[in-house]
């Protein structure tokens, strides 16, 4: 129940209001109405933002809808931000303030929003993952997300953080300008976020693939295309019948100028497929990887798992021509159930067209291709990804903010193995031979209080329930360490909510049994989002000074849903403060347990 202080704000209208007609005034100038730049305006950042070191906060309501959508010609239900998917771009300067008004458009689902990459530092609560740190949004209700992104610059994403909701659309690119980013010079920039697509409404995929016994019991189903900024094409003929609308679709092209530096955010918003990005002809300079600009690192291709984000920097000095962009499915790296998916209709990729100057955008392309597969895939000799299946090796990428490794305190030492395990006909995941749970009526973060009570005298060990793993970091001033054994075949990108990790070790094996650990100490790469490798372990550090419970799952949805997902709680002392305050006077909780149904 919620408190009966709390009174809930009337819904919000279904609809958006339609604009004003102008008035009829001939001699009155025009009103002031703010230019809102169109979708692919916003994805080709066209839309005259102000890069500035001066913070001003940035408004944005979210109308999240329901609705028909045909990316790729297939006519299927999705779900929407402001009638578009991808959503609409958020854009902000380092130190802004971020505001979004989401209002839950959806006739049945509830939903909440996650920031993808960014740290919500002293704004647990604004992390938006239903179960972990809040409940989420009934069906007509809106919650306000308000967090600031002082201390970030680069590409992040946004997502439903309930279900499957963003294998169904609900995603959208959030880019942070900054001044004095360490990038090379560039005179064009555009986000590119790709993503596999699914024709089935993945919640019932998502239901056949829990369903113990079922055909798809445990299979990660197979995804029927790949979709670049929100087109691609489907081969109709395939699908006959199949479908109650099905065209072409249309390929993503954008235009570029020659002898230009082009920036290219690539973002995998992918649900499970893995990818390798190219362009036919060109190399690619790796110069950000998720929100940590990097010594430029020259390349062919990019491999990318869900969540993921990359920004090359392109110089367009070949030909004026079309040149075909590929995202091709990495498929050794992941074993796909089969079914009756198009995928092979489409070759296992998307391809978008990079077009020169005045290039007719219809004219074949012209460029030549990376041998992305075969023996010979290193084509420059240079190539610095050592395989298909993994990120780049993890003492490449050199952060140019320097930092060393942090410094462990002794009770911050974290570990935990997953392995895959046939459960009752389907399969899922066990950490440390924990099955993981999510809540579903409450939050984690709200049992933080309940739970200090019934532990005080306790050695401060905060528990929250066998099926919630929650690796409590108890030196507060010092870093954390937190080792990820895989005891599993596939590899596997997990993802940290509330800070970027540092890569200091890895090796085959569980951690400390047998296999040896490189460690990588000084100045190691630091990102959101890494690749552990099947069967081998991976060392993170973080600072550890964020206070909150801050999920780490993999990113493939699939898995996130089985269970591989963990939490990682910090500086709870502080957080019990910072959640004491939020309440109002006379113990009302105008914020904690929102939307929950669990009585606190
Ligand atoms: Cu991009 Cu926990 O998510
Ligand atoms: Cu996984």
């Amino acid at each position: 129940m919620l408190s009966p202080f709390f009174v809930e704000p009337p819904p919000r209208p279904i609809s958006t209001p339609a604009p004003e007609p102008p008035k009829a005034e001939p001699s009155a100038p025009a009103p002031a109405v703010p230019v809102v730049a169109n979708a692919s305006e916003q994805l080709d950042l066209k839309t005259g933002f102000e890069v500035s070191s001066v913070p001003k906060s940035r408004d944005y309501v979210f109308n999240v809808t329901l609705g028909r959508g045909n990316p790729d010609g297939f006519d299927k239900s999705m779900i929407f931000v402001n009638g578009q998917s991808p959503g609409p771009l958020i854009e902000a300067n380092t130190g802004d303030i971020i505001r979004i008004v989401v209002n839950n458009q959806l006739p049945e689902e509830s939903t909440t929003i996650h920031w993808h990459g960014i740290d919500q530092r002293n704004s647990n609560w604004m992390d938006g993952v239903h179960g972990v740190t809040q409940c989420a949004i009934p069906p007509g209700q809106s919650f306000t997300y308000e967090f600031n992104v002082t201390g970030q610059r680069g590409t992040f994403w946004y997502h439903s953080h309930d279900s499957l909701q963003y294998t169904n659309g609900l995603y959208g690119p959030l880019v942070i300008h900054d001044p004095d980013e360490k990038v090379p010079h560039i005179d064009d920039d555009k986000v590119v976020m790709f993503g596999d697509f699914f024709h089935v409404d993945a919640e019932v995929l998502l239901g056949e693939y829990l369903k113990p016994g079922g055909t798809m019991a445990g299979v990660e189903a197979p995804p029927d295309n790949i979709i670049i900024n929100g087109h691609h094409q489907s081969n109709c003929t395939l699908t006959a019948g199949k479908p109650p609308v099905c065209t072409a679709g249309s390929l993503y092209k954008t235009r570029v100028q020659s002898g230009k530096h082009v920036r290219l955010r690539l973002v995998s918003h992918s649900t499970s497929t893995p990818f390798l990005f190219s362009i036919d002809s060109h190399t690619l300079q790796i110069i950000e990887i998720d929100g940590v600009e990097v010594e430029p690192i020259a390349a062919t291709r990019v491999f990318m798992n869900p969540g993921q984000r990359y920004s090359v920097l392109v110089t367009t000095n070949q030909t004026a021509g079309n040149y075909k962009m590929h995202v091709a499915a990495a498929r050794s790296c992941f074993h796909m159930g089969h079914g009756t998916s198009s995928f092979a209709s489409v070759n296992y990729e998307a391809i978008g067209i990079l077009s020169y100057d005045d290039t007719d955008l219809n004219a074949a392309d012209i460029g030549k291709p990376w041998d992305l597969f075969g023996a010979s895939n290193n084509v420059t000799g240079k190539e610095p990804w050592e395989s298909q299946c993994r990120d780049l090796p993890f003492n490449l990428p050199k952060p140019i903010r320097k930092l060393a490794a942090y410094e462990v305190g002794e009770r911050n030492n974290h570990s935990f193995t997953f392995s895959r395990e046939n459960v009752n006909g389907t399969v899922r995941t066990y950490i440390n031979e924990i099955l993981y749970e999510p809540l579903l009526d409450d939050a984690v973060l709200w049992r933080v209080n309940k739970v200090e009570t019934q532990q005080k005298g306790l050695s401060a060990n905060w528990t929250f329930g066998a099926d919630q793993f929650v690796m409590v970091s108890q030196d507060v001033d010092k870093g954390v360490q937190i080792v990820v054994n895989s005891n599993a075949m596939m590899m596997h990108p997990f993802h940290l909510h509330g800070q970027q990790f540092q890569i200091v070790g890895w090796g085959p094996g569980i951690f400390g049994e047998g296999g040896e650990t490189t460690w990588n100490l000084e100045n190691p790469m630091r990102r959101d989002t890494v690749t552990v490798p099947g069967y081998t372990h991976v060392v993170l550090r973080i600072r550890g000074d964020n206070p909150g419970v801050w999920a780490l799952h993999c990113h493939i949805l699939w898995h996130a849903e089985d269970g591989m997902f963990v939490q990682i709680a910090q500086r709870m002392d502080e957080l019990e403060n910072q959640i004491k305050a939020l309440d109002g006077p006379n113990g009302q909780h105008p914020f904690r347990g929102r939307f929950c149904t669990v009585h606190r």
